[in-house]
């Protein structure tokens, strides 16, 4: 007999549940729209590559959707629950809980440990420690940093800087990732390796994605590639017809 957890907080019985819904987000910086009412819709596990020209929006995207930063009109909707609609502190929680993000540099605590760096966040939220040791022990293993758990950022490689971040961004267990060019400052042998660390640990913890890319290449641990330009998505093209487009 199959045996069905009602109150797992991560179903993974329907592929069709919704993670992040768009739904006509706007936001202008003075005359300028930057996003212009906007629609995404992201499933449990899915992952969506985005690119577009610089000074697109991509990185106001992914902090409005982070919660960094507000839109101006428009819904986001996390797992059902409408983002704008909740008080700061709740919107904070979520945040901490359910969204993890990885950036371009990385953005460790330059005083802390790798260890520590990948522990704060599961401080933030007030995970015992028993558990937390447990958890910062094993990302640090799948993301191939265990060796280096006493070191500062500073004596790092940029590779294991970003490996750092991700296990840091992970240890939540977050259903949404968000990266903004996550392999921007690493050479490119470097990026392959941590593109093929994240489509991993994501389809292992059915972790959705959303990243932006200047890279058409890096589309490929993607399901789907959306385009922006002018504050909207012009297309959303194929996989395998990505590897054609040239980004400017
Ligand atoms: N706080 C701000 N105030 C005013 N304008 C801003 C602000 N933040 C971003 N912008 C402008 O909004 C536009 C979109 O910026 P954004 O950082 O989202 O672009 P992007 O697509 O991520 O570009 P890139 O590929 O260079 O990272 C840019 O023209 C930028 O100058
Ligand atoms: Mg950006």
């Amino acid at each position: 007999m199959k045996t069905v957890a009602i109150d797992s907080p991560h179903p993974t019985g329907s592929p069709a549940r919704s993670v992040l819904t768009i739904r006509r987000l706007r936001k202008a910086y003075g005359e300028r729209v930057i996003l212009r009412d906007l629609d995404l819709e992201l499933k449990a596990a899915e992952r969506v590559a985005l690119m577009g020209p610089s000074g697109s929006g991509k990185t106001t995207l992914l902090n409005v959707v982070g919660g960094i930063d507000g839109a101006d009109t428009g819904e986001v909707v996390f797992e059902g629950r409408e983002l704008t609609g909740l008080s700061d502190d709740a919107r904070a929680d979520l945040r901490r809980r359910a969204i993890g993000t990885v950036f371009q540099f990385f953005h460790l605590l330059p005083t802390l440990t790798v260890w520590e760096n990948v522990e704060l966040p599961l401080l933030l939220i007030h995970q015992p420690a028993k558990e937390r040791r447990e958890r910062v022990r094993s990302l640090l293993e799948e993301t191939g940093v265990n060796h280096r758990a006493e070191a500062l950022p500073e004596a790092l490689s940029g590779g294991e800087m970003q490996r750092v971040a991700i296990a840091r961004a992970l240890a939540p267990q977050p259903r949404l990732l968000l990266a903004d060019e996550p392999t921007g400052n690493l050479d490119s042998k470097t990026g392959e390796r941590i593109l093929d660390l994240m489509e991993a640990v994501c389809e292992r913890h059915r972790t959705a994605l959303l990243m932006v890319t200047h890279n058409a290449a890096s589309t490929r641990i993607c399901h789907r590639t959306l385009h922006m330009r002018d504050g909207q998505f012009t297309e959303e093209l194929p996989r395998e017809a990505v590897g054609l487009v040239e980004e400017s």
